[in-house]
């Protein structure tokens, strides 16, 4: 596997993510970390904070880049000459929702593979929407992100 690509939505990473980061760096030569940037979801995070806090929690890993994408992932991963998408498994219930998209994106474009990552069982129930909960009621989240993500994600709801 030369380059992938981990592509996703990251309002904000988690370790989860970064578990999936990590051990797909270890997997390939290069990994594009690609942040979605026309999600129809309104955002806790700008597309330019994400990918800010993506470079900083990932500047230990030198195979990994990290960039935004606008409209369809196979056009970016074929633009980037990259065959390989990474996604992460949470639970089952993940697998419908992943299954269907690997499968259209594979329709899209059958150059390129999707392969799917457990994800640690630590983080199986981690989600960037139960990071935003948490910080929204005052919970502690220092579980959950990294040190440099914290504090921004409590300004968010401190306006
Ligand atoms: O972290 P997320 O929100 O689960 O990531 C979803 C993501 C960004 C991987 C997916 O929504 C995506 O690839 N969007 C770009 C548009 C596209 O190519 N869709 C695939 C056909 S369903």
């Amino acid at each position: 596997m030369k380059r992938a690509i981990y592509p996703g939505s990251f309002d904000p990473v988690t370790f989860g993510h970064l578990d999936i980061i990590r051990r797909s760096a270890g997997l390939c030569d290069h990994l594009i970390v690609a942040v979605l940037n026309n999600n129809n979801k309104t955002p806790l995070f700008s597309v330019d904070e994400r990918v800010e806090m993506l470079k900083e929690a990932t500047k230990d890993l030198a195979n990994v880049e990290v960039a935004s994408f606008s409209g369809l992932l196979v056009d970016f991963a074929k633009k980037n000459d990259v065959g390989v998408i990474i996604r992460g498994l949470r639970a089952v219930t993940d697998y419908e929702y992943e299954l269907a998209m690997s499968q259209t994106n594979r329709v899209a474009n059958p150059n390129i593979d999707t392969i799917f990552l457990n994800t640690s069982l630590e983080y199986a129930y981690l989600s960037s929407s139960i990071v935003r909960e948490m910080a929204m009621y005052g919970g502690d989240i220092t579980k959950f992100v990294p040190n440099c993500v914290v504090d921004k994600v409590y300004k968010k709801f401190k306006k």
